[in-house]
């Protein structure tokens, strides 16, 4: 490989139960504890990869769709990802983690505190993944801001949080046991904040970070058009969600790259992830075996899949006859024409698929090695990998998936065989350059 690229694992459904109900997944299961999880991140790290970030949502949802949340523990419930994060820096030594924190729920100053803390205990290895979800302010007691207020408050929030970062100026911290001097106030910034959304007052009561270790890492994963704007003045990441073909990563690159120039940043200063959720096999008989079953799925595999569907969008799709169209009308008013057109897909029609169609497509598997989906072998993937870092300069890839060893091991033993034993495998971003070794 002679594009380096950037691997992470982007831990999608959050901390919380997501492999309660697969018998797999059962021996030693305890999900609230940070076994599993220290376990799956040290072998991440061994395999090269650079970031886990955590997902995160703050609400079991609307009162009326609890129960698509908690009766099969799909999205719900959810502990705080910012607390498992220490955990984790415990058993790493250079692997990032960056939780996901919604700006709306911690205010600017216990934000800047906090993760201050976290970016001191962890050797400056420490991101936050920030978002704007705004269905969670009933719980905080906040308006529900409209989407674009949402990122305008998050931009204030961040600046905020930075300039608290930076309350104690250059040679603050002067650190002379001789004189016995600790720190000089007079380079403290006693600022005063007064925003659209916050005030508060500085300096931060934490220390600053050394020059070479920088702030912590800023992750963006919005796509419309105003989160495309605070990825530019903003992010150190930007977690990418479009088709994997050479021409997409390329315009979607360049839509960041603008957006960077227009803040006045270096393209460069972002690195754009590509989110991609591969299913590793062994062979190209059993690629065939796997995508052919997925042509005529059960009635079995259907009905997960209308049970997670139901979960993400807050509709139960479960009660309905799935041979009959839904129609628009099902879906409620907090349901956006955005994620309707993605659970029907491009190809669909929402007045006349029947819920089995819409149900089969999302059932529906192809093969990397034609581009047609995302199951292949190890070195299918490592070729499409080295395809798009050469093809598109791409930066790298975030790998959506759970942290539970036992998937975190099955991937990684693909991808990454001679882990754990190969020196060069220990390497930052190594993942895909050891599906070849
Ligand atoms: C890879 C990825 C990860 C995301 N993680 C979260 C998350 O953990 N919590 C959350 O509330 N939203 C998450 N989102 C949703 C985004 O924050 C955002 O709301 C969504 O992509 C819609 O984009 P927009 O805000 O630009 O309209 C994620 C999106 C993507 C693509």
């Amino acid at each position: 490989m002679t594009h380096l690229q950037h691997f992470g694992r982007f831990f999608g459904r959050g901390f919380g139960p997501q492999g309660w109900g697969r018998p797999d997944y059962r021996w030693n299961y305890e999900w609230q504890k940070p076994a599993i999880y220290q376990q799956a991140v040290r072998e991440l790290e061994q395999a090269g990869f650079d970031l886990l970030i955590i997902e995160d949502a703050l609400s079991l949802g609307s009162p009326e769709t609890l129960n698509l949340r908690v009766n099969p523990a799909y999205g719900g419930p959810k502990h705080d990802p910012l607390l498992l994060a220490p955990y984790l820096f415990g058993v790493t030594s250079h692997l990032g983690v960056a939780p996901t924190v919604n700006a709306g729920a911690y205010p600017p100053y216990l934000a800047a505190r906090q993760f201050a803390t976290l970016q001191h205990l962890s050797d400056n290895r420490f991101g936050v993944n920030v978002v704007t979800d705004v269905k969670s302010a009933r719980h905080f007691g906040l308006p529900e801001l409209g989407h674009d207020a949402a990122y305008d408050r998050a931009e204030e929030w961040l600046g905020g949080i930075r300039r608290l970062w930076h309350s104690w100026g250059e040679g603050a911290h002067v650190n002379d046991r001789q004189t016995g001097q600790f720190a000089d106030a007079s380079k403290l910034d006693a600022f005063h904040h007064q925003g659209e959304y916050f005030n508060f007052d500085g300096p931060l009561n934490a220390l600053p970070f050394e020059a070479a270790a920088g702030d912590p890492t800023v992750v963006s994963p919005g796509g419309s058009g105003r989160s495309l704007g605070f990825a530019g003045a903003n992010s150190d990441v930007q977690l990418a969600l479009a088709p994997l073909s050479i021409d997409s990563v390329t315009a979607y690159r360049a839509k960041i790259h603008a957006a960077a120039a227009r803040a006045g940043r270096l393209p460069s200063a972002i690195n754009i992830l590509f989110v991609i959720k591969p299913e590793i096999v062994d062979s190209d008989e059993e690629v065939d075996r796997i995508v052919a079953a997925t042509r005529r799925p059960s009635d079995d595999v259907l009905r997960e899949i209308l049970a997670a569907q139901s979960s993400d969008l807050e509709t139960d799709l479960t009660v309905l006859d799935i041979d009959h169209s839904i129609g628009p009308g099902v879906f409620g008013k907090h349901v956006s024409q955005g994620t309707v057109n993605n659970l029907v897909g491009a190809a669909g029609d929402i007045e006349s698929d029947t819920l089995r169609q819409i149900a089969t497509r999302k059932a529906s598997k192809g093969r990397i090695s034609d581009k047609s989906g995302f199951v292949g072998t190890a070195a299918q993937f490592a070729d499409f990998f080295e395809e798009l870092g050469e093809g598109a300069d791409n930066d790298g890839f975030i790998i959506n998936g759970d942290l539970h060893p036992v998937t975190v091991h099955r991937m990684l033993d693909q991808l990454c065989p001679s882990c754990g034993t190969a020196e060069s495998c220990g390497t930052p971003s190594a993942a895909a350059g050891c599906a070849r070794t």
